[in-house]
């Protein structure tokens, strides 16, 4: 009764209007495009108060079935995985969708042989190699929670994460090759474990083939585990590892995300939603026709690798390209050769490459043949309107259409965007809802915005009205906290930490977070949390951290400290602070700059005038507003005199 994929303006319109008019019809008829071991009691539950929602309760599936299973008999060897390694010299790899199933079955068989059951956490810290999708489907198969954890992040963050998950079990590599570099996985690992008691194994896959310590008994490599299982589970040519059925509303995994308080949020997604939704936001925003190749260069450390490398696309019968390396390496043309190489058809990367791309100029395009490429996609944060249109003429040879994706961790998929082709874009514009998204501008006290700026814009938070299939049900082991972060700001809806602008046909424009969150090159992180490292260095008294315009990162770190000034060596102590902030967060969050400063501006009541050193470190020094409820106004001057 509704098409599964939208193919013109027109149905998005009388689609987007059902959905919200009959949303347990509209999306019970899009949920019957699945494999259900069961089907659902009821399509929705919910109320945002404690929050609780549930979507397909009462269902029982697997994701994996849906994501490799039903596919074997019609495309058992279709790619679902084309793997292009860091070094373009180094053997490409090309998973089918049998192949595919054998590995996760097996590595499903390692983890159950290993003691795993389902609703254990598993962490998988490794790079992007296809093990590493294997590694979460295996998880997926057998009922077991998995937590990727970005390889950038340090081995105090991974520790926090293990305490906070309570993991038992993790997955990892020796090493990852990332551009130049080769970072010691399993190195990094063993410091996280140090006085770690409840990780009882670690299963470590050879990538690198760096020197590394396995302890006995608690320490196994990946191939004689998997060696081992395919014996276990190899009958007569035909591999097979049962399925854990899964309640619809079961944990799928935890991926954790920075927030405005200092520790970071393990954000709960759970089986049927997050399925429904990646696959359903895959196919229609990227307009997914059978056989393209989808390229998207995200890592699977972050939500955009989990719902458009592995689950939406497989989910959806596509062929996934994977890649190990960075844009850059070994030189600024890797994107275009490796679109060249596949003739890839749907590109989805994040502004930040594209604008230290464009940095480089139009030399790294000579000679390759983008003819192949159909549609582009960004994400991850607001792109200016010089790079989406470089994007769209240099790549997409203005024939392409371009889709700016807004979503979040949160949000587990899509929420705004064009879809290809289908409805209008508009450069640096998000544009309109997904069906059932229903979207609502409003101001500090939480009323909806109804009078246009002098912009001729609405213009306030964003916040959505009611659930979509991948809403976060949890922050886990901590429900208040996600009700804290997300539904108590403004009662009875979500709030997403985004500001909006709403044009006159109800195009949105996402103008950035609201909150002490940062967007560093589309990688999240909260100022809090840069402070409480910052504070660790034996050194800092005390410190404050901001945001400020970056011309490639989107938003730089900025940080004001104050200092004991005990070596009197400001460089030597700036080292000395990105170092402990390196160990404390991982080099991610190393600040861009630091200034020392003798005070920082505080009210009467002690709270941080973060507002003025917003100003200061973007360089509006003449716009500081009213300083007069300054404890110490004189600060002011010094810290504006002193800017880096
Ligand atoms: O501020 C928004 C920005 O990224 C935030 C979410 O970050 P994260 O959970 O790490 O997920 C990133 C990938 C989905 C949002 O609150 N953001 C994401 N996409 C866009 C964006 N800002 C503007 N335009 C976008 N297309």
């Amino acid at each position: 009764m509704y098409p599964f994929q939208i193919t013109s303006f027109e149905q998005y319109k009388e689609t987007y209007q059902e959905s919200i008019n009959h949303p347990e019809k509209f999306w019970a008829a899009v949920a019957e495009n699945f494999q259900w071991r069961k089907k659902w009691d009821n399509v929705l539950n919910w109320n945002f108060k404690e929050p609780k929602v549930e979507w397909f309760s009462g269902a029982k599936l697997n994701i994996t079935e849906n994501c490799i299973d039903r596919h074997l008999a019609t495309m058992g060897d279709k790619p679902a995985i084309i793997w292009e390694p860091n070094n373009p010299d180094e053997r490409t790899r090309t998973v089918t969708y049998n192949r595919l199933h054998k590995r996760v079955c097996q590595f499903a068989q390692v983890l159950k042989n290993n003691g795993v059951k389902k609703g254990d956490r598993v962490c998988i810290y490794m790079g992007m190699i296809p093990e590493l999708a294997y590694a979460i489907l295996g998880c997926a198969r057998i009922g077991a929670i998995h937590s990727v954890i970005f390889g950038g992040f340090s081995a105090q963050s991974i520790a926090d994460r293990l305490f906070d998950a309570q993991a038992e079990y993790i997955v990892t590599c020796d090493g990852a090759y990332r551009g130049g570099k080769d970072i010691p996985l399993k190195s990094v690992i063993d410091d996280a474990l140090i006085g770690n008691r409840t990780v009882k194994k670690v299963i470590v896959y050879t990538r690198t083939r760096t020197p590394v310590s396995m302890l006995k008994g608690r320490d196994l490599w990946w191939e004689d585990e998997m060696e081992y299982a395919e014996t276990q589970i190899e009958k007569e040519g035909v591999v097979s590892f049962p399925a854990e059925e899964m309640d619809a509303e079961d944990p799928l995994f935890i991926l954790y995300t920075s927030g405005s308080t200092g520790k970071p949020k393990g954000v709960v997604h759970t089986c049927a939603g997050y399925m429904v939704w990646t696959t359903y936001t895959f196919v229609n925003v990227f307009q997914y026709k059978p056989g393209d190749l989808f390229f998207c260069t995200a890592d699977i450390g972050w939500i955009t690798g989990h719902s458009y490398i592995v689950y939406g696309p497989l989910s959806a019968g596509g062929t996934s390209v994977m890649f190990e390396g960075i844009p850059t390496y070994p030189d600024a043309g890797r994107f275009w050769d490796i679109i060249d190489k596949y003739k890839v058809n749907i590109l989805y990367t994040a502004p930040t490459a594209i604008r230290s791309l464009m940095g480089f100029g139009l030399e790294p395009l000579k000679g390759k043949d983008l003819s192949s490429l159909k549609i582009l996609g960004t994400v991850g944060e607001p792109i200016n309107e010089e790079a989406w249109h470089w994007y769209d003429e240099n790549i997409g040879k203005k024939k392409c259409p371009v889709v700016d994706t807004w979503w979040q961790t949160e949000t587990g998929g899509i929420l705004i965007s064009n879809l290809a082709g289908i409805t209008p874009s508009k450069p640096s514009w998000a544009t309109l809802p997904m069906p059932g998204v229903q979207l609502v501008i409003v101001d500090e006290n939480g009323k909806e915005v109804r009078e246009k700026d002098d912009t001729g814009f609405l213009k306030g938070n964003l916040c959505i009205k009611a659930p979509w299939p991948a809403i976060i049900r949890t922050t886990y082991g901590d429900h208040d906290r996600c009700r804290k972060n997300y539904f108590e700001t403004y009662p009875n809806l979500y709030f997403t930490g985004d500001g909006a602008l709403k044009d006159d046909i109800g195009n949105y424009r996402i103008t950035g977070r609201v909150d002490d969150v940062l967007n560093v090159s589309g990688h999240r992180i909260g100022t809090a949390e840069v402070e409480n490292a910052i504070n660790m260095h034996a050194g800092v008294v005390e410190s404050a951290v901001v945001g400020y315009p970056h011309d490639l990162k989107g938003q730089g770190i900025y940080a004001f400290v104050i200092d004991n000034n005990r070596h009197g060596d400001e460089d030597l102590t700036r080292k000395d602070i990105l170092q402990t902030v390196t160990r404390i967060i991982g080099p991610i969050a190393k600040p861009d700059k630091i200034q020392f400063v003798k005070g920082l501006p505080k009210t009467r009541s002690g709270k941080i005038m973060r507002r003025i050193l917003r100003k200061i470190a973007e360089g509006d020094l003449n716009n500081l507003g009213d300083i007069t409820t300054l404890l110490d106004p004189g600060v002011v001057e010094e810290i504006k005199k002193g800017k880096l």
